[in-house]
């Protein structure tokens, strides 16, 4: 059995949902929210300015308050009552342990399922038994999976049920990766940020975000790397950035993320020349190859990535005020002496997984309220 037949449904629910998943996404969106709030989070085109700012107000706010004993307590008792199901049967590392640790800070407990081949998808079950039983356990379903589009059919199938809970979209297939880009934006906004106040520029710094007016490089496999897809995506909530999309002809961003971009006016230029694109970038986003996706086995073997690594000597090349980033797991398009410059932040990137994953999963129980109206009493 592959793992895409894990996915079957009973012929007649299939039908309907292939009608569902064929419609532009803008028209799809309205069926992720409730009460005008996201309620299931698939694509990052959910996400506008407004709410990315919350959101990053949120996690700010909450890394600011655990900080005492008193203010862990608080936030921790918050969703208590509240149950999680992180269903990942594609490999992770971060985006697992980020989404668990953002559920132990909110005081949620948590169950998992990490491979298939340990639960009823073994047994050949349907995937609607598969996310239904979820929802009999679980407040919220939290999943990554190797098919495009999973976490969608879940969020969908999930909601004709009698038991509808809110899936959060943890990687689906070489499509999409929303939460990732939540993080990295807010990776990007609070770096420039401080970039920006460290060449006196407070002004600016207080006004916008840290985003707005840049110029970000994004590299590698850009054609399957879904967490550049996502990150691209949200750029058009961020006013006059400019994209540089470098990787191998091989690996080119997709027709319908530059379509995107055409149509919401986000100047990109795409170029092969890794260093003639890092030169006067602000931030440089590094990605891996994606080749589990590979369509035939060692197709992206085939390809030369050498000319895709940040090797020290392109730090003497690139702005002072650049940051480095990466959404790892890594191979070889970092050198490791990098980790060492103060521009790299991909560690603090990780990190910062977990706080704004936390600020997802209080928004998405309306606990923002709690969090930004949290004083601690003074002694
Ligand atoms: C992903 O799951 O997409 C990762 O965070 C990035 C990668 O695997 O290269």
């Amino acid at each position: 059995m592959t793992e895409a037949e894990h996915v079957s449904f009973q012929p007649e629910t299939d039908r309907n949902w292939e009608a569902f998943y064929k419609q532009d996404v803008s028209a799809k969106i309205p069926s992720f929210s409730r009460d005008g709030r996201i309620y299931d989070c698939i694509y990052a085109q959910q996400f506008n300015r407004p709410l990315l700012d919350e959101l990053f107000t949120i996690t700010d706010k909450l890394r600011d308050i655990t900080k005492t004993v008193e203010g862990e307590d608080y936030v921790s008792s918050l969703l208590r009552n509240k149950r999680t199901m992180l269903w990942f049967t594609q490999p992770s590392t971060r985006t697992f342990l980020s989404f668990l640790n953002a559920c132990q800070i909110l005081g949620m407990n948590t169950s998992d399922i990490r491979d298939a081949k340990t639960s009823s998808e073994a047994k050949l079950e349907t995937f609607y038994d598969t996310v239904r039983t979820f929802s009999s356990y679980a407040d919220v379903l939290v999943m990554r999976h190797p098919e495009a589009g999973a976490a969608e059919k879940a969020a969908w199938t999930l909601k004709a049920g009698d038991r509808p809970i809110p899936v959060l979209n943890g990687g689906s297939g070489p499509d999409q990766h929303p939460t990732q880009a939540l993080l990295d934006v807010y990776t990007l906004d609070r770096y420039l940020q401080r970039n920006m106040k460290r060449n006196g520029d407070q002004a600016s710094a207080e006004r916008g975000s840290g985003i707005d007016g840049k110029k970000i490089a994004l590299v590698g496999d850009l054609k399957r790397g879904r967490t550049v897809r996502s990150l691209a995506y949200l750029m058009k909530n961020y006013w006059d950035v400019e994209l540089t999309l470098i990787a191998p002809e091989q690996f080119k961003m997709e027709s319908d993320i530059r379509g995107f971009l055409d149509k919401h006016g986000i100047p990109y230029h795409e170029t092969d020349n890794f260093e003639e694109g890092i030169r006067d970038a602000d931030a440089i986003y590094m990605t891996r190859v994606q080749d589990e996706h590979d369509a035939t086995k060692g197709e992206s073997a085939k390809v030369d990535y050498s000319g895709f690594g940040l090797k020290p000597k392109h730090m003497r090349m690139i702005k002072k005020s650049c940051i480095i980033m990466h959404p790892l797991p890594r191979r070889t398009e970092i050198d490791s002496e990098i980790d060492q410059d103060p521009r790299a932040v991909y560690w603090k990137q990780e990190r910062n997984g977990m706080w704004v994953r936390a600020a997802l999963m209080s928004y998405v129980f309306k606990k923002e309220g709690d969090i930004l109206g949290y004083n601690p009493v003074k002694k």
